[in-house]
């Protein structure tokens, strides 16, 4: 009998991306997915802990989907990673695999079944080595895809956990990446997102050699040029960047390249000059403003989105001021802002002056203000204008269909038409906060 398996993930794009390669493993593997916890043998749970309490989030999670019928409950991910041997403190857990050694699951989860073992702990950084091992699928791809092309972080971010759990810097060669893209277009996919920690720090080995030279490293920059090239491909985006790794000639890359979306995520965390040097983030706050002034004049369509973080240990008021300041200035299409967490083993766990959660959420609401302010009048200007929609889930009403433009604003229409996986284009006839709407053309 074939045994079954569910898999839970949690956080980012890179973990859908590692989620779907696990699955993938796991059913060329003879394993079959089911889509109900309760009914499977294996539980897999893909973990975060960027932020909030992952820990035990995650014990309690595993007591929510453990069954009579569970056999094998396996770990991955950046808990297990900040866990170490730790994680076997709840009794129920057999496997704890790193985000590099995923592809070693198969064969542990065979002798946890076989009663080989009892608990297996696989925390590995064997960089690349897993993106070697993943398995071939000739399931329809969806109309969205996520292509890693770079792994891990070398930034060391004071508050940031990343360079731990995910490890050093990793960029898989161009020539794989290209033919993963391909292979997702071959199977219906019509757009791609090319993910990493860090993306714009990508240095891959060139799909050729020049005998007699040595060998040449391809960036980011020309991997978008090439990936552009492939039939069939409609959306281009990518995403985490770092602002230090954004160079003119990625924006002008932006500017001359129609299927790479005018839209990038250049994260601040903070507006302040003190607070981004005890970050540890290698730019000031006019530096930063300087490169998106740079980016408008280079590519005038291009629009921008961020992250936050406030109440960085010894942020006073007038420096949380800066970063209210500065997110006015930069006019963001949309942003992402966060509570300053402490994550154990980081240098701002250790700092002195950390700030109370009062305070954190005080700024937090204003901040989420001013940001709000932007992101409506963004909408705003939106009214009138035709925007070009891929749907990718059906809205709350009947007939309700949703979807994203170029910039990643949700827009609204009605069809009678399914349109799940479609591309539209749309006049926008309302805006509101989160979303536009209006009729498809
Ligand atoms: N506390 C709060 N936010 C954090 N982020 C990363 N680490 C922390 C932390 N310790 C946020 C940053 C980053 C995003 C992915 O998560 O804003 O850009
Ligand atoms: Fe973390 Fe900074 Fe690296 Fe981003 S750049 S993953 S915030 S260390």
């Amino acid at each position: 009998m074939e045994k079954s398996f569910y898999i839970e993930v949690y956080g980012c794009q890179m973990n859908v991306y590692d989620s779907r390669r696990i699955a993938e493993l796991l059913l060329a593997n003879g394993f079959v997915q089911s889509p109900d916890p309760h009914d499977a043998e294996i539980l897999i749970f893909y973990t975060c802990n960027v932020r909030e309490k992952a820990a035990q989030r995650l014990f309690s999670n595993i007591g929510f989907l453990r069954s009579n019928k569970t056999e094998v409950i396996a770990v991955g991910g950046c808990v297990s990673q900040a866990e170490g041997t730790n994680i076997f403190r709840n009794k129920h857990i057999n496997i704890s695999f790193g985000a590099q050694t995923y592809h070693r699951l198969p064969e542990h989860i065979n002798s946890i079944l076989s009663g080989k073992k009892a608990q297996i702990l696989d925390l590995a950084f064997d960089e690349g080595t897993k993106f070697r091992h993943l398995a071939p699928s000739t399931a329809k791809a969806s109309h969205s895809e996520f292509v890693t092309i770079q792994e891990g972080c070398d930034n060391f971010c004071a508050y940031c956990v990343v360079p731990y759990t995910r490890g050093r810097e990793y960029s898989r060669p161009a020539k794989d990446v290209i033919a993963e893209a391909r292979e997702f277009i071959a199977r219906g996919a019509k757009e791609i997102t090319l993910i990493g920690q860090n993306v714009n720090s990508y240095h891959g080995e060139a799909p050729y050699i020049t005998v007699g030279q040595p060998k040449e490293t391809w960036r980011l920059e020309r991997l978008i040029r090439e990936i552009a090239l492939l039939d069939g491909l409609k959306r281009l985006r990518y995403t985490t960047s770092h602002p230090k790794d954004f160079t003119a000639e990625l924006m002008r890359v932006h500017a001359e390249t129609p299927v790479l979306t005018p839209f990038a995520h250049i994260p601040v965390q903070s507006g302040n000059d003190r607070i981004l040097k005890l970050m540890n983030r290698g730019h000031t706050a006019r530096a930063y403003l300087d490169k998106l002034a740079m980016f408008r004049d280079i590519c005038p369509s291009i629009q921008f989105s961020s992250d936050f973080i406030v109440g960085f240990p010894t942020e006073t008021d007038t420096e949380f001021e800066d970063t209210v300041n500065l997110a006015e200035a930069a006019r963001y299409t949309i942003s992402y802002s966060f509570k300053y967490s402490r994550r154990k083993n980081t240098p701002a766990d250790k700092m002195d002056g950390q700030i109370p959660e009062r305070i954190k959420e005080e700024r937090l609401a204003l901040l989420q203000e001013t940001l709000l302010k932007s992101q409506v009048e963004h909408n705003r200007a939106l009214v009138g204008t035709t925007q070009e929609v891929l749907f990718d889930r059906v809205g709350r009403k009947e007939n309700q269909y949703i979807g994203k433009n170029v910039y990643l604003q949700s827009v609204i229409v009605e069809s009678s038409e399914n349109l799940i996986g479609e591309f539209r284009n749309v006049l926008v006839e309302q805006s509101g906060e989160n979303s536009v709407s209006g009729r498809v053309l």
